[in-house]
């Protein structure tokens, strides 16, 4: 690894851009949807048993797409039941797209919003010093804890939260997808620093199992076009490029070598699928529900 690439979180504007580019040429939100639909409504049946009021966390919350689904099948589950929905989430930026999305949505009548601009470990610092073991009955970590110092010590600090009859959802890439390949082969290369880790499924199934927690574990199936990267000056492709190496500019930073070592993999079957002229890449993607 050379000095000069730096981690891509450390530009929040251009991780935030990145992402956002990301999601446009991927399925990774309509798949997530589609478990939501079809899956969640069983999970989360008997999380409000006997409540007046349901507790949700959500950590790394984003601009909140995803959440605001959560929230509106916990609100079909529980029509009548208040729900107390509070976000973890470092970056302003992401928290202004969320409190728009929340002003713009229609259905949110007694769903109380609350934001912390902080990260995961902050929160767990506040809490600890302000004495406050609050618990949830529904947390969720959607793609977020690449961005974790520790994840075994933040996956149990969590589930320690968890009421009775509470569920702890966790979403990442999976074990099958192109991103574990790239980042088991071309990780120690990249500019990790303590700002991301490339784990994918297998990780974290192996500290739920070494913690001796329960968990039930789903597949979902997930691509994106990652053609643009393929084309010379492409602006789109520079930020996917960016998104797929968390690396901050990577075109430009990059030791000649790698970028043509990560150029050749991503176009591997073993990463991608070419159809129809295009690149997909894998993304496949597994949602972890973790038992009390
Ligand atoms: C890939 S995005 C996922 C956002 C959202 N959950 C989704 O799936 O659309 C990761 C989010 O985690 C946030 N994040 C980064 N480091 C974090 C940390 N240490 N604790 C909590 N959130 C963090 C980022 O700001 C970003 O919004």
């Amino acid at each position: 690894m050379t000095s000069s690439m730096r981690n891509l979180l450390s530009d929040h504007s251009r991780y935030v851009e990145s992402f956002r580019l990301f999601l446009q040429n991927s399925t990774e939100h309509q798949c997530m949807l589609e478990f939501i639909e079809k899956k969640l409504p069983g999970l989360i049946s008997s999380i409000g048993k006997g409540k007046s009021a349901i507790n949700i966390l959500s950590v790394g919350g984003g601009a909140g797409e995803i959440d605001l689904q959560i929230v509106s099948k916990v609100r079909a589950k529980y029509p009548r039941v208040a729900i107390n929905n509070d976000v973890i989430e470092p970056s302003t930026e992401q928290i202004l797209g969320y409190k728009e999305r929340v002003a713009k949505a229609s259905n949110l009548e007694n769903i109380k919003f609350t934001w912390h601009k902080e990260t995961s470990s902050e929160f767990e610092s506040r809490m600890n010093t302000e004495k406050e073991f609050k618990r949830w009955d529904f947390i969720h970590m959607i793609q977020m804890l690449y961005y974790v110092k520790d994840i075994s010590a933040t996956i149990k600090y969590f589930h320690s939260l968890l009421e009775a009859n509470a569920k702890l959802l966790i979403i990442l890439v999976s074990e099958t997808s192109g991103w574990d390949r790239l980042w088991k082969k071309y990780g120690p290369r990249l500019p990790i620093n303590d700002l991301c880790l490339y784990v994918s499924s297998a990780d974290i199934n192996e500290i739920l199992d070494k913690a001796g927690l329960k968990y039930q574990a789903y597949d979902l199936p997930s691509k994106m076009d990652i053609t643009d990267c393929f084309i010379e000056g492409s602006k789109d492709g520079e930020f996917l490029l960016d998104f797929l190496t968390e690396t901050c500019d990577f075109t430009n930073t990059a030791p000649l070598d790698l970028k043509a070592k990560i150029m050749e993999e991503l176009r591997k079957p073993e990463c991608s699928e070419k159809k129809d002229g295009k690149y997909w890449f894998n993304n496949n993607l597994s949602v972890i529900v973790v038992e009390p």
